[in-house]
Order: C-alpha cells, then sequence, then structure tokens
C-alpha cells in the first residue's frame, strides 16, 4: 500500500509521538534507516522494506485495518460510556475492539460506520478543510417545502454558528412525510437533525449510506465487514 513515506511522519505514526519529537530524534542523531544514521527528517522511506530504529529500538509499521459496520438504531459509537446499554463493539469481534469510530453516528441513527486505527485517514474523512462528503438518507415529518430546502441546503445557525453548504435530492414527498437525501460535509452534533429542525421539521429516521469514497451498499444492519483493497486504496488517496 503505502510505499514512501517521510521519515519523521513514519516515526510519529508509529512510535507514536508528536511530529515534532520526531524531528528531534532525528536530528539529534537517534534514528538509523537500514544501519545508516539519518538526521535528515523529510528523507523518504519504503516503511515495509527499510529497517529504522531509535536508539537501537526497532520501529516496525503498525498494521492499519479498516472495518465499516452498519450500525442498527440503540447503539452508541463511544467505547467508554457507563450509561450505553449496548455499543457498537457488541457488535464487532475482540480484536477490531482497539478500532476507533470514524465520527459519530448518534444513538439513534443508523448506517455507515467506519472503523480504524489510521488517524490519517480519520483525519480527512472527517475535518471539514478536507470536504469529505457525507451522504445521509432522511425521512422527516410533513411535506419539505422548497424554500425550507433551500434554507437548510445555504446553511441554517447551530449554536450561533452556520452551518457550511449542503444539498438535498428529495426522493418522495407525501402529505405527512418527506424522504430525501442530504449531503454534508461538517460532521458537528446530531447536525442533520438539527438542521431539519432548524426549519420546523422532526427528523423520524437517519442513516447514513456515504462517507467520503465508501458506500454502504447491501451490509445488512448490524453486519461489519473488512474494506476490500479498492475502498482502501480509495481512502489512502484522500
Ligand atoms: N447527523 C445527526 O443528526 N446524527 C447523526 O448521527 C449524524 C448526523
Amino acid at each position: 500500500m503505502k510505499n514512501s513515506q517521510k521519515l519523521q511522519i513514519f516515526l510519529s505514526h508509529n512510535d507514536e509521538c508528536s511530529r515534532r519529537a520526531a524531528m528531534d530524534l532525528i536530528k539529534e542523531g537517534m534514528v538509523t534507516v537500514n544501519d545508516q544514521l539519518v538526521t535528515e527528517p523529510s528523507i523518504q522511506i519504503d516503511p515495509q522494506k527499510d529497517k529504522v530504529f531509535i536508539n537501537g529500538k526497532r520501529i516496525k509499521q503498525k498494521q492499519y485495518e479498516y472495518i465499516m459496520l452498519n450500525k442498527p438504531s440503540g447503539y452508541v459509537t463511544t467505547k467508554a460510556d457507563p450509561h450505553a446499554s449496548k455499543t457498537v463493539y457488541q457488535l464487532l469481534p475482540k480484536k477490531y475492539h482497539f478500532l476507533a469510530p470514524v465520527g459519530r453516528l448518534d444513538k439513534d441513527t443508523e448506517g455507515l460506520l467506519i472503523l480504524t486505527n489510521d488517524g490519517d485517514v480519520t483525519q480527512k474523512l472527517t475535518h471539514p478543510r478536507y470536504k469529505s462528503d457525507k451522504n445521509y438518507y432522511v425521512k422527516v415529518r410533513n411535506r419539505l417545502e422548497i424554500k425550507e430546502r433551500l434554507k437548510i441546503e445555504n446553511g441554517v445557525f447551530l449554536d450561533g454558528r452556520k452551518t457550511a453548504k449542503a444539498k438535498i435530492k428529495v426522493i418522495r414527498m407525501k402529505r405527512d412525510f418527506t424522504e430525501c437525501l442530504i449531503t454534508i460535509r461538517e460532521g458537528r452534533k446530531r447536525q442533520v437533525r438539527r438542521m431539519f429542525a432548524a426549519v420546523k421539521h422532526k427528523v423520524t429516521f437517519l442513516k447514513r449510506v456515504s462517507q467520503g469514497p465508501l458506500v454502504l451498499g447491501s451490509l445488512k444492519t448490524g453486519a461489519w465487514r473488512n474494506l476490500n483493497e479498492k475502498e482502501k486504496k480509495q481512502l489512502l488517496q484522500l
């Protein structure tokens, strides 16, 4: 996969130190690559082939794991919620309990939840700076009028701050409900529910169907799977 990486980045990921600390270690002459002392933090190394040592301790590349879960309603995404009766970790084998969710889903929200130990990928999928789309299927009470849709799309104020532009595609509209797909690029607390609440519509069903390049597809509710090679490649290209 990732077959070339800056030495400094490799160390900060795999020795779990800050980039600054990694740079200092390198500049102070503590690091060797294939038995050669290296003092330049930005040299490129091959994490799978090159042998990197700090003060004689071998630093191996961490294995990254990426899984997707179709989260059912009623499960919380945090590990350490003492009040939660059900957490998503109960749906995963023990060997994956060290993985962290990529962004949150509310207890009452369903759908795509990525879990990984790759902090870079988490950052790229969740930080608004990277403009990664998230798509949600939403069912709300009553008809969503055009001006309400435009208001949400152009941004509503949540906690005194306007939401970024969003896109809504109405799938079905009846007198007492509307089904739509909404695309957002942020991940604020209960964002979709509160965006619709801002135009007086209660969300009655919410499901994340995609995040960045990853699509939930036909994965059954409550089921998980490892990402395939194509999906992992897409993540590394973000
Ligand atoms: N928006 C919400 O309101 N809830 C979620 O879980 C995700 C997005």
